[in-house]
Protein backbone atom coordinates (compact mmCIF):
# COMPACT_ATOMS: atom_id res chain seq x y z
CA UNK A 1 0.00 0.00 0.00
CA UNK A 2 2.74 2.56 -0.60
CA UNK A 3 1.76 5.97 -1.74
CA UNK A 4 0.94 6.12 -5.39
CA UNK A 5 2.09 9.54 -7.25
CA UNK A 6 -1.42 9.72 -9.09
CA UNK A 7 -3.10 10.18 -6.38
CA UNK A 8 -1.11 13.65 -6.03
CA UNK A 9 -3.66 16.17 -5.97
CA UNK A 10 -0.89 19.55 -6.18
CA UNK A 11 -2.95 20.82 -3.56
CA UNK A 12 0.06 20.80 -0.65
CA UNK A 13 -2.58 20.05 2.45
CA UNK A 14 -4.55 17.94 1.09
CA UNK A 15 -1.53 15.55 -0.26
CA UNK A 16 -0.18 15.68 2.98
CA UNK A 17 -3.26 14.63 4.91
CA UNK A 18 -3.29 12.14 2.18
CA UNK A 19 -0.44 10.83 2.53
CA UNK A 20 -0.57 10.50 6.57
CA UNK A 21 -4.10 8.87 6.29
CA UNK A 22 -2.65 6.44 4.29
CA UNK A 23 0.19 5.62 6.57
CA UNK A 24 -2.29 4.97 8.67
CA UNK A 25 -3.95 2.55 6.97
CA UNK A 26 -0.57 0.63 6.48
CA UNK A 27 0.09 0.95 10.22
CA UNK A 28 -3.14 -0.83 10.95
CA UNK A 29 -2.34 -3.66 8.31
CA UNK A 30 1.03 -3.89 9.76
CA UNK A 31 -0.60 -4.16 13.55
CA UNK A 32 -3.14 -6.80 12.28
CA UNK A 33 -0.19 -9.09 10.49
CA UNK A 34 1.96 -8.69 13.76
CA UNK A 35 -0.89 -9.91 15.83
CA UNK A 36 -2.48 -6.76 17.80
CA UNK A 37 -5.90 -8.17 19.52
CA UNK A 38 -8.54 -7.34 17.63
CA UNK A 39 -9.93 -4.76 20.10
CA UNK A 40 -6.78 -2.93 20.32
CA UNK A 41 -6.96 -2.98 16.37
CA UNK A 42 -10.59 -1.80 16.36
CA UNK A 43 -9.77 1.01 18.34
CA UNK A 44 -6.97 1.99 16.24
CA UNK A 45 -9.76 2.45 13.85
CA UNK A 46 -12.27 4.03 15.59
CA UNK A 47 -9.21 6.62 16.27
CA UNK A 48 -8.65 6.74 12.53
CA UNK A 49 -12.10 8.12 11.80
CA UNK A 50 -11.64 11.05 13.97
CA UNK A 51 -8.47 12.01 11.75
CA UNK A 52 -10.72 11.06 8.51
CA UNK A 53 -13.15 13.20 9.79
CA UNK A 54 -10.80 15.82 10.58
CA UNK A 55 -9.08 15.58 6.86
CA UNK A 56 -13.20 16.24 5.62
CA UNK A 57 -13.76 19.23 7.46
CA UNK A 58 -10.45 20.69 6.47
CA UNK A 59 -11.22 19.97 2.80
CA UNK A 60 -14.59 21.42 3.12
CA UNK A 61 -13.64 24.47 4.29
CA UNK A 62 -10.97 25.10 1.51
CA UNK A 63 -13.84 24.37 -1.12
CA UNK A 64 -15.80 27.05 0.69
CA UNK A 65 -12.98 29.40 0.79
CA UNK A 66 -12.15 29.02 -3.29
CA UNK A 67 -16.29 29.21 -3.98
CA UNK A 68 -16.20 25.44 -5.09
CA UNK A 69 -19.53 24.86 -6.91
CA UNK A 70 -19.30 21.16 -6.13
CA UNK A 71 -18.96 21.81 -2.40
CA UNK A 72 -22.61 20.34 -1.79
CA UNK A 73 -22.07 17.12 -3.40
CA UNK A 74 -18.02 16.94 -2.22
CA UNK A 75 -19.47 17.28 1.02
CA UNK A 76 -22.20 14.98 0.73
CA UNK A 77 -19.68 11.97 -0.35
CA UNK A 78 -17.59 12.56 2.81
CA UNK A 79 -21.03 12.16 4.90
CA UNK A 80 -22.23 9.19 3.07
CA UNK A 81 -18.44 7.65 3.63
CA UNK A 82 -18.63 8.53 7.36
CA UNK A 83 -21.79 6.75 7.53
CA UNK A 84 -20.58 3.66 5.76
CA UNK A 85 -17.47 3.39 8.07
CA UNK A 86 -19.94 3.73 11.31
CA UNK A 87 -22.04 0.96 9.64
CA UNK A 88 -19.07 -1.62 8.96
CA UNK A 89 -17.94 -0.53 12.81
CA UNK A 90 -21.34 -1.95 14.05
CA UNK A 91 -20.36 -4.92 11.96
CA UNK A 92 -17.99 -5.69 13.31
CA UNK A 93 -19.40 -5.19 16.75
CA UNK A 94 -22.59 -7.56 16.00
CA UNK A 95 -20.17 -10.08 13.80
CA UNK A 96 -17.79 -10.08 17.50
CA UNK A 97 -14.75 -8.03 16.98
CA UNK A 98 -12.35 -10.41 14.80
CA UNK A 99 -9.53 -10.06 12.82
CA UNK A 100 -11.01 -10.75 9.50
CA UNK A 101 -13.75 -8.11 9.36
CA UNK A 102 -11.61 -5.34 11.17
CA UNK A 103 -8.80 -5.99 8.26
CA UNK A 104 -11.42 -5.98 5.86
CA UNK A 105 -13.19 -3.05 7.25
CA UNK A 106 -9.51 -1.27 6.76
CA UNK A 107 -9.31 -2.32 3.35
CA UNK A 108 -12.86 -0.88 1.93
CA UNK A 109 -11.76 2.44 3.68
CA UNK A 110 -8.40 2.53 1.67
CA UNK A 111 -10.10 1.21 -1.07
CA UNK A 112 -12.86 3.98 -0.79
CA UNK A 113 -10.21 6.34 -0.81
CA UNK A 114 -8.54 5.80 -3.39
CA UNK A 115 -11.51 6.05 -5.40
CA UNK A 116 -12.60 9.49 -3.68
CA UNK A 117 -9.44 10.93 -4.34
CA UNK A 118 -9.21 10.02 -8.08
CA UNK A 119 -12.09 11.07 -8.96
CA UNK A 120 -13.60 13.74 -6.56
CA UNK A 121 -10.85 15.07 -4.98
CA UNK A 122 -8.71 15.41 -8.29
CA UNK A 123 -12.23 17.32 -9.28
CA UNK A 124 -12.07 19.87 -6.80
CA UNK A 125 -7.66 20.18 -7.01
CA UNK A 126 -8.16 21.25 -11.01
CA UNK A 127 -10.76 23.79 -10.09
CA UNK A 128 -8.20 25.00 -7.01
CA UNK A 129 -5.24 25.56 -9.15
CA UNK A 130 -7.31 27.44 -12.18
CA UNK A 131 -8.94 29.34 -10.21
CA UNK A 132 -5.29 30.20 -8.05
CA UNK A 133 -3.94 31.10 -11.44
CA UNK A 134 -6.91 33.90 -12.44
CA UNK A 135 -8.38 31.05 -15.08
CA UNK A 136 -11.87 30.87 -13.70
FE1 LIG B 1 -9.44 13.99 0.52
FE1 LIG C 1 -12.80 14.73 -0.47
Amino acid sequence: MDWDPALETGVEKIDLQHKSLFKRIEQIQEAGRNGTSAQELLNTLIFFKRYVSEHFRDEEELQLEFAYPKYKEHKEAHRIFMEKIDELFDKCHDDGVNLLTIMQTNKTVYDWLITHIKKVDMEFADYYRRKKRGMI
